[in-house]
């Protein structure tokens, strides 16, 4: 029987991804950009041939919402496929602030193409793990990575690819943690919401293209300032959109503002450093190595925990 493991890491977004404009392909309706953060990973195990359809994730049964999500995406390797057992498994807890959604859509296209006997081209398996959950697109890829909103209808130009490798730039991303319950709304669901009820939905859209322009030309340089100012921007005007929805979605905590505002005090002490945040309260600063100690003991004042991550490699096949 063909098997396959693979291993990818999460990444988060600078540049974010907000919005759809096509929900079967999953097609997005802006640009993104992201870091790949190590060493979490997930490690995804693809048997192609099985008694029955089966997943297991973190040692328990998937349930039937997360089990369609990835048996959906195996049909679209092989509509004809066997049944398939799919073991997956975070090193890192779910409650750490960062989405297991984003490395365990992209570890399952790479190990499931493989133990299909379908390999395909890195910018292939992002239109692929894209289908699963749109950030995981950008997960194949080590370090610096942008998700193209791409024009075609069928979403074929619609993947990630990589702007630096993980070693361009020696910088940390922490993550001060805030929650750790689950989410209140869905990334998918609170997107959808704010687009279809947000009169500021289409101002985030139009905003997007200069942000990925001037965070492509600040990476290249290694301008943190420049970044930093991008990436609360994009942020923010996400954050935005969602809080001018009907009714509003709102993921900020007290403990949110805090960090942000620990972040303009370490700026005004001349340290660069920037923060993002996602679907959920939890805040992550972007700050180069030589400050990273000093940033995470200041966000430990103020957070429940902190994580200090590296940039990370590509997603990977184990022998
Ligand atoms: C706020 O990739 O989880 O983290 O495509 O519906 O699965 P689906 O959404 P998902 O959304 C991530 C949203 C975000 C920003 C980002 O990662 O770009």
């Amino acid at each position: 029987m063909p098997v396959a493991t693979a291993v990818a890491h999460p990444n988060i977004a600078l540049c974010k991804y907000w919005g759809k404009r096509d929900r079967t392909l999953n097609l997005p309706s802006v640009g993104s950009l992201s870091l790949t953060l190590a060493p979490f990973c997930t490690t995804t195990t693809v048997e192609w041939g099985a008694e029955s359809d089966e997943l297991v994730l973190n040692g328990r049964q998937g349930t039937p919402a997360e089990s369609r999500k990835v048996f959906a995406l195996l049909d679209l390797i092989d509509s004809w496929r066997p049944k398939v057992r799919v073991l997956s498994e975070n090193d890192f807890p779910t409650a750490a602030g960062l989405a297991s959604s984003s490395s365990g859509f992209a570890a399952l296209a790479l190990a499931a193409t493989k133990a299909a006997g379908q390999p395909r081209s890195l910018e292939e398996l992002s239109v692929l793990a894209r289908r699963g959950s749109g950030s995981a697109a950008r997960s194949l890829f080590g370090g610096w990575a942008e998700w193209k909103v791409g024009e075609r209808e069928d979403g074929l130009d619609s993947h990630a690819f990589a702007l630096a490798p993980e070693n361009h730039w020696d910088v940390r991303m922490i993550v001060a943690i805030f929650d750790d319950g689950p989410k209140a709304v869905s990334s998918r669901d609170g997107m959808l919401h704010t687009q279809e009820t947000s009169p500021f939905y289409p101002a985030w859209v139009a905003s997007t293209p200069k942000d990925l322009t001037d965070a492509r030309v600040a990476i290249r340089e290694r301008d943190l300032t420049r970044l930093g100012i991008v990436m609360e921007r994009s942020a923010l005007r996400m954050h935005a959109s969602m809080m001018a929805a009907d009714p509003p979605v709102f993921y900020w905590k007290s403990g949110s503002v805090w960090a942000q505002e620990t972040v303009r005090a370490l700026r005004a002490r001349g340290i660069p450093c920037a923060w993002t945040m996602d679907a959920g309260p939890n805040v992550k600063v972007l700050v180069e190595t030589p400050y990273a100690d000093e940033v995470a003991r200041r966000l430990a004042n103020v957070a429940d925990r902190v994580h200090v991550l590296e940039p990370g490699g590509p997603a990977r096949l184990l022998e």
